[in-house]
C-alpha cells in the first residue's frame, strides 16, 4: 500500500526521499511523487505515474533540492492512475502539501462541500479533500499541526497523513488516525523524519518512535514534539532498532523472493533459538504473557490473520486444538471484524499478521478487545501496531521479508505456532511426556530439511517450466496439508498470474471433479500419516478422469510414485513438519514459474506487501 517518507534537517531532502521511495517500492505502488520546499520559499511537486527511477528522472530534470519534503508511493484506491491521481497533493492556493496512506470514506461529501466553497479540485482522489480541509483550517490563523487535527476530525476512515505548508518552512506534521498504516519517527542529529516504514529511515537513525492512533508527531531540523488527539503535547519513549539498512539488501539473488526461500532453514533455527529445550525436549516461551491459571482457563482459540497468515493460522489451530485440547479455528480477519462472535475473556484471540499493520487483522483485534478477549500477536515487525494491541506478542524472527509474496515468514510463523501449541498442551497437561518430547525433538531436523529441499531446486525448476502454458491448477490436500494446498495455490496466483485452487481433497466428489481434465495438473500433496491412504485414492480419481498430477509425497513412498506423472519428495517428518516443509517445493514451484512467464516476482501487479486498508 501507499509508502510515505518525509524529511527535514541540514541534509539536502531530494536524495533521502528518493532513497526512501525506492525502499518502500516493496510495499506495492503505481505512482510516486515528491514535494520540496525550496530555497526560494516555493513548494516545488514533481510527480509521476510509473516507477521511483520515472520520478527521479523528473527530479533531475527540474535539478531539485532543498532542506524540507515529502515524498509518496501511491497505490491507487480512488481514482485512476495518473498524474493528477499522485500524490502530493496541493491546496488551490499552492500553501499546503500532503500525502496520505488509507481511505476516507465520506471523501464523495466532503469533497462537494469544498467545492460549493469554492475549492477546485483536480485529482478524483479521497485524499484530496483533506489538503483543502486543512487549507480552510489555515486561512482561519490555524498552526499546521492544529490545521491537521482539525481536518482530520472531519473525517471518518482511518490513516496516517503527512503534510507541510509553505509559510510554516522547514515543519513537517504527520498524524495516524486508527488502525490504517503506522508512522515511524525517526530521530537524528541531522534532521527527523517521517515514514510509514522502519526500512526508509534506517540508512539515517535507527532511534525511532511509532505513533499511535490519533497521535501527531511535528518535526522540524532540531525538534520532535509528539501530540495526542486533543492537542495536548506528551511524551514518547524513543525506540533503538536492532534492524539495519543492510536487511533490505538482495546480494546475489536475482530477487527477494529467492534469497528469502534460500534463509529458510538458517531463519527456522533463529525462530528455536533459546525457545526449544532440545536436552530436556521442552519449550520455553517467556514472552507468553498469560499465566498458567489462564492458559489452563481458555476455553476456545481463534485465530485471526488475511492471506498467507490466514493458511499459517489455520494449521495453527488444528496444532492447538490437537496439541492442547482447546477447540481452535482459524477466521480470516475480513469476515470476523463484522461478525458477533462468541468471545469472551476466556478466549484466547491470536493475531496472526507479519506485518502487524494488515487493517483487517488490526480491526479484528480492535473488536476482541471490546470483548476482553486475551489477545497475543504472532508477528514479524516488532513495534507493529498488532504488538502495541496485544497483550504480548511472539516474534516470528524470519528477518525482513521484502518481496510480496509471503515465503519465510510463514514458515517460521508456523513454526511458532507450533512451539506455542506445545507449550499451552504441557501447562494444560493434554501431551504426554514422552509425545511431548517426541515433538520436540522433531524440530531439530527440519532446518536440515528445509536445506535438503532448496538443494533440490532445479528439479521444482525444471517441473515449474513445465506448467507455463496452463490457464489453472489445483492443490489438493487433507488435514495440516489443506491449508498447505491453499498456501501453493495462493503463491502460484499472486505470483505467476495462473488461476489456481486450494481445496480440500475430500471436497473433490462434491463439485471440483466436473473440472478435472488434462489441461488443469493437480499439485497432490500426499505425505506420510494417517490420511495419506485417502489421498491415494484422490490421486487415483484425478488421474482416472485424465488429470495430470504432481504429487509432494514423503521420500521412500512406494504407492503415489507408481500412479503420477511427476513427484517432489519430502524429507520424512511428521504430518504437522511435512506441511511446513511442503512449503518450500511450492515456493520454488510458483518463484520459477513466474520467471519463466516472465513475470517479476518480488512486485506482484496489484499487489502490495501491507494492506493497510480494508
Ligand atoms: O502482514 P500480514 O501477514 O498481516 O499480511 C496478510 C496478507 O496480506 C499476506 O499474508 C499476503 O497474503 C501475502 N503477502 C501473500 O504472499
Amino acid at each position: 500500500m501507499c509508502g510515505i517518507v518525509a524529511y527535514t534537517g541540514s541534509a539536502d531532502a531530494v536524495p533521502i526521499l528518493l532513497k526512501g521511495l525506492k525502499i518502500l517500492e516493496y510495499r506495492g505502488y503505481d505512482s510516486a511523487g515528491v514535494a520540496i520546499q525550496t530555497s526560494t520559499g516555493a513548494t516545488e511537486v514533481l510527480k509521476t505515474p510509473g516507477r521511483v527511477e520515472e520520478l527521479d528522472a523528473v527530479v533531475a530534470e527540474a535539478d531539485l533540492s532543498g532542506h524540507t519534503g515529502i515524498g509518496h508511493t501511491r497505490w491507487a484506491t480512488h481514482g485512476v492512475v495518473n498524474h493528477q491521481n499522485a500524490h502530493p497533493h496541493v491546496s488551490c492556493d499552492g500553501e499546503v502539501a500532503l500525502v496520505h496512506n488509507g481511505i476516507v470514506e465520506n471523501y464523495l461529501e466532503l469533497r462537494a462541500e469544498l467545492a460549493a466553497n469554492g475549492h477546485t479540485l483536480t485529482s478524483d482522489t479521497d485524499s484530496e479533500a483533506v489538503v483543502h480541509l486543512i487549507e480552510t483550517h489555515l486561512k482561519a490563523g490555524e498552526s499546521l499541526e492544529d490545521a491537521l487535527l482539525h481536518a482530520t476530525s472531519r473525517l471518518k476512515g482511518a490513516g496516517t497523513f503527512v503534510a507541510s505548508a509553505r509559510s510554516q518552512p522547514g515543519k513537517i506534521v504527520g498524524m495516524r488516525m486508527g488502525n490504517a498504516g503506522g508512522i515511524v519517527v525517526g530521530h537524528s542529529e541531522d534532521g527527523n523524519m517521517l515514514a510509514s516504514d522502519l526500512l526508509a529511515v534506517l540508512p539515517y537513525t535507527n532511534r525511532v518512535v511509532y505513533l499511535d492512533s490519533g497521535e501527531q508527531s511535528i518535526i522540524t531540523d532540531t525538534s520532535v514534539i509528539y501530540r495526542d488527539g486533543n492537542g495536548d503535547v506528551i511524551d514518547k519513549e524513543v525506540i533503538i532498532s536492532e534492524r539495519t539498512a543492510e536487511a533490505a539488501e538482495r546480494g546475489a539473488f536475482p530477487h527477494f523472493m529467492l534469497k528469502e526461500i534460500h534463509e529458510q532453514s538458517e531463519r527456522v533455527a533463529s525462530a528455536m533459538r533459546g525457545r526449544v529445550d532440545f536436552e530436556n525436549g521442552s519449550i520455553n516461551l517467556p514472552e507468553i504473557p498469560f499465566s498458567d491459571e489462564q492458559i489452563r482457563n481458555f476455553d476456545q482459540v481463534v485465530l485471526v490473520g488475511m492471506g498467507t497468515s490466514l493458511h499459517s493460522a489455520m494449521m495453527g489451530a488444528t496444532l492447538i486444538e490437537s496439541f492442547a485440547r482447546i477447540p481452535a479455528k482459524a477466521e480470516n480477519a475480513s469476515e470476523f471484524r463484522y461478525k458477533n462472535p462468541v468471545i469472551d475473556e476466556n478466549t484466547l484471540v491470536i493475531a496472526v499478521t507479519q506485518s502487524g499493520e494488515t487493517a483487517d487483522t488490526l480491526a479484528a483485534m480492535e473488536g476482541a478487545g471490546e470483548q476482553n478477549a486475551k489477545q497475543l500477536a504472532i508477528v514479524e515487525l516488532d513495534g507493529s501496531q498488532a504488538t502495541r494491541m496485544a497483550h504480548g506478542t511472539l516474534l516470528v524472527r524470519a528477518g525482513l521479508e521484502v518481496a510480496v509474496a509471503s515465503t519465510k515468514t510463514m514458515t517460521n510463523t508456523v513454526v511458532c505456532l507450533y512451539m506455542l501449541a506445545i507449550h499451552m498442551a504441557t501447562i494444560r497437561g493434554t501431551m504426554a511426556p514422552e509425545v511431548r518430547k517426541a515433538a520436540v525433538g522433531e524440530l531439530a531436523s527440519l532446518p536440515s530439511g528445509i536445506s535438503s529441499l532448496i538443494s533440490q531446486e532445479k528439479a521444482f525448476k525444471a517441473i515449474a517450466e513445465s506448467l507455463v502454458d496452463c490457464h489453472h491448477l489445483l492443490y489438493l490436500g487433507r488435514g495440516f496439508m489443506f491449508p498447505a494446498a491453499m498456501e501453493g495455490a495462493l503463491k502460484m496466483k499472486e505470483i505467476a498470474y495462473i488461476h489456481a485452487e486450494g481445496y480440500a481433497a475430500g471436497e473433490m466428489k462434491h463439485g471440483v471433479n466436473a473440472l478435472i481434465s488434462d489441461e488443469m495438473p493437480t499439485i497432490a500433496l500426499a505425505p506420510a500419516g494417517h490420511l495419506h491412504e485417502k489421498m491415494v485414492s484422490n490421486v487415483n480419481e484425478v488421474k482416472a478422469r485424465g488429470g495430470q498430477v504432481i504429487a509432494i509425497v514423503t521420500e521412500g513412498d512406494e504407492i503415489v510414485p507408481e500412479i503420477v506423472d511427476k513427484v517432489i519428495e519430502l524429507p520424512a517428518a511428521s504430518e504437522a513438519l511435512s506441511a511446513i516443509l511442503s512449503l518450500v517445493p511450492m515456493q520454488l514451484l510458483a518463484y520459477y514459474t513466474a520467471v519463466a512467464l516472465d513475470q517479476d516476482p518480488d512486485k506482484p501487479r496489484n499487489l502490495a506487501k501491507t494492506v493497510t486498508v480494508e
